[in-house]
């Protein structure tokens, strides 16, 4: 994609704001140590996921290579490459998680939001992701919804998170 334009009129004052936070704990010439906060302050401005026009202008703006924000973007499941409901839920199905029940959580999850794995609600309301291990073994089994962790999961517990994403 051919960006045109100023650097400025890529991205809102305030997500200049934000990205310039992160811009000044480096050096100059290392505006790649920023890339990956400016991902996460881009994908939450522009509807919790990011399209290839948006990527590009990332690049642009941190005077990047594409390359190495679409390498960034594509190897991190954090980051999403298409369209998502307004709550994510990424479950883990990793090795604690799984000797711990994940594939009851899984079930669950399923069956009462009608979606499987790796889709969106018809309504849009959430997506359900299978994630791999997100640090939390000690609480297995675990699910992440937006940005917070629910830990030692029970079929009360996912009923009760269910409920608080309207
Ligand atoms: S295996 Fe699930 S958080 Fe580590």
């Amino acid at each position: 994609m051919q960006l045109t334009g100023s650097r400025d009129e890529l991205f809102s004052a305030d997500i200049r704001t934000q990205i310039a936070v992160w811009l000044a704990k480096y050096p100059e010439n290392q505006s790649q140590s920023a890339l990956i906060p400016a991902l996460h302050i881009v994908q939450d401005a522009s509807g919790g996921w990011l399209s290839e026009a948006t990527l590009d202008a990332v690049a642009v703006y941190l005077d990047l290579p594409k390359i190495a924000v679409y390498e960034v973007a594509t190897f991190y499941g954090m980051f999403e490459l298409s369209p998502v409901g307004k709550h994510k839920i990424n479950v883990c199905t990793n090795i604690s998680c799984q000797l711990n029940g994940s594939d009851k959580v899984v079930a669950q999850l399923t069956e009462k939001l009608g979606v499987g794995l790796g889709e969106t609600t018809a309504d849009g309301n959430i997506t359900l992701k299978e994630v791999e291990c997100m640090g939390a073994c000690c609480g297995a089994p675990m699910l992440e919804v937006n940005r917070d962790y629910h830990e030692f999961l029970t079929p009360a517990k996912i009923d009760e998170i269910l409920a608080g994403l309207k």
